[in-house]
């Protein structure tokens, strides 16, 4: 027992933050860590964007909650902007991301049911996925470590390979209701989907009368340098699970769906009471003020090919530590040659903070904002906490 009063339920590295400027985080005792965690991909624009934190403080003066009982003008408003900019009719806002997953696995069942065919409820997701922690989401992702102990699986998820698209074609039976993705598998370790592969997807979907889910929820809100992943394959879902960076580390989420894929989603089928308050939406709308400037995405892009320059030249420089540099735009990931907690460690002991994720992967996920000079900063670090742990491997292979 650790004496703490909260849940054991998280590994936490022993550092408490009194405050962050764009992409520092500085701690209680005044230290500085460049943060290209983000808050794993929540802080789309730094810490204290002056926008962000103008929007949700005259927000707050104004008006906190309503419930939904009532029209939210920002809300609507932040609709009609997602909408807009994307293949999506409709959206309903959530808190989480799992929630979102929740309420786009609801849409597709209900699409099902409401066209004379509830037996079609089963979902075919891929390995590695990940989709959140409540019961559906876990189920969802399949991975043994986070259903264990929690009862029944819930039921309706068939799990194949990632990117076996062959199996997912095999898998489809009359039940099959919908397929699920990310574009980009954040937690299974930074691993883009072909484009190809969400052509096919695409195809069988329509082939076979199912929905496609995209879950942008960490690849989203121009952590590609797109405003979503997807659309660098051009290739459009029926249905979108959204989070994590449209709050910029106010927390909220969306599930978009167009039209003809929301038509089961009629009064009274699905509710929240939190999802979609005043203070979100203001922060929401306040991102996308700043995502969807003229040139903000293009910049994105640049910056990131900066970056994944700078660690391909690391990774030829260390290879016994780095193995591989993966990712799109400023979703990045070092695959590791060794483990990737001691690589994380070294790069934490530089002041620098990344992310693990699985199949031994590293990732760095800064501020959509983070500038040129912090860049070269980081990789500064990145080099210096590699040659680190060369320098530790050679002495032993020495002895
Ligand atoms: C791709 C993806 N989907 C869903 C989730 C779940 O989001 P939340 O933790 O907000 O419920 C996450 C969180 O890491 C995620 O990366």
């Amino acid at each position: 027992m650790s004496g703490s009063a909260l849940y054991e339920t998280f590994a936490r590295a022993p550092l408490a933050f009194d405050h962050g400027e764009g992409t520092w985080l500085v701690t209680d005792k005044g230290e500085r860590y460049l943060d290209f965690a983000g808050g794993i991909a929540v802080n789309s624009l730094g810490h204290g964007h002056p926008h962000l934190v103008a929007a949700l403080t005259e927000q707050a003066a104004k008006l906190w909650h309503v419930s939904n009982l009532y029209e939210i003008p920002g809300q609507s408003r932040l609709g009609e902007r997602l909408a807009d900019a994307t293949f999506a009719d409709k959206v309903f806002f959530t808190n989480s991301g799992a929630e979102a997953l929740e309420c786009a696995i609801k849409t597709a069942r209900r699409y099902h049911f409401v066209k004379g065919h509830p037996e079609r409820f089963r979902v075919i997701t891929f390995e590695g996925a990940f989709h959140g922690r409540t019961l559906a989401t876990i189920a969802a992702g399949g991975q043994y470590k986070y259903l264990e102990g929690f009862g029944p699986k819930v039921e309706g998820f068939d799990q194949v390979g990632f990117d076996d698209i062959d199996a997912a074609e095999k898998a489809i039976t009359p039940e099959t209701a919908a397929i699920l993705i990310e574009p980009v598998q954040g937690e299974g370790g930074i691993r883009p989907v072909p484009t190809q592969s969400l052509k096919r997807l695409r195809q069988l979907c329509d082939q076979h009368g199912l929905l496609l889910i995209y879950d942008e929820v960490q690849c989203g809100i121009g952590r590609t340098g797109k405003l979503f992943a997807h659309e660098w394959s051009g290739v459009a879902p029926d249905i979108m699970a959204i989070a994590k960076g449209i709050g910029g580390g106010f927390p909220m989420g969306a599930c978009l769906a167009t039209d003809e894929a929301a038509v089961g989603m009629t009064a009274g089928v699905h509710g929240t009471t939190f999802g979609g308050n005043p203070l979100a939406m203001a922060v929401g709308n306040a991102v996308l003020d700043v995502v969807l400037e003229e040139g903000f995405l293009e910049d994105v892009q640049r910056k990131a090919l900066l970056m994944k320059q700078g660690l391909a030249a690391i990774a030829d420089e260390f290879p016994d530590v780095i193995e591989d540099i993966r990712g799109t735009g400023l979703m990045l990931g070092l695959k590791c040659a060794m483990p990737n907690t001691k690589v994380n460690m070294a790069l934490r002991d530089q002041h620098l903070l990344a992310v693990p994720a699985g199949d031994n992967v590293i990732r760095l996920l800064p501020p959509l904002t983070v500038t040129d000079a912090e860049i070269h900063e980081a990789l500064n670090r990145i080099r210096a906490g590699a040659k680190g742990l060369a320098d530790a491997i050679a002495v032993a292979a020495a002895k």
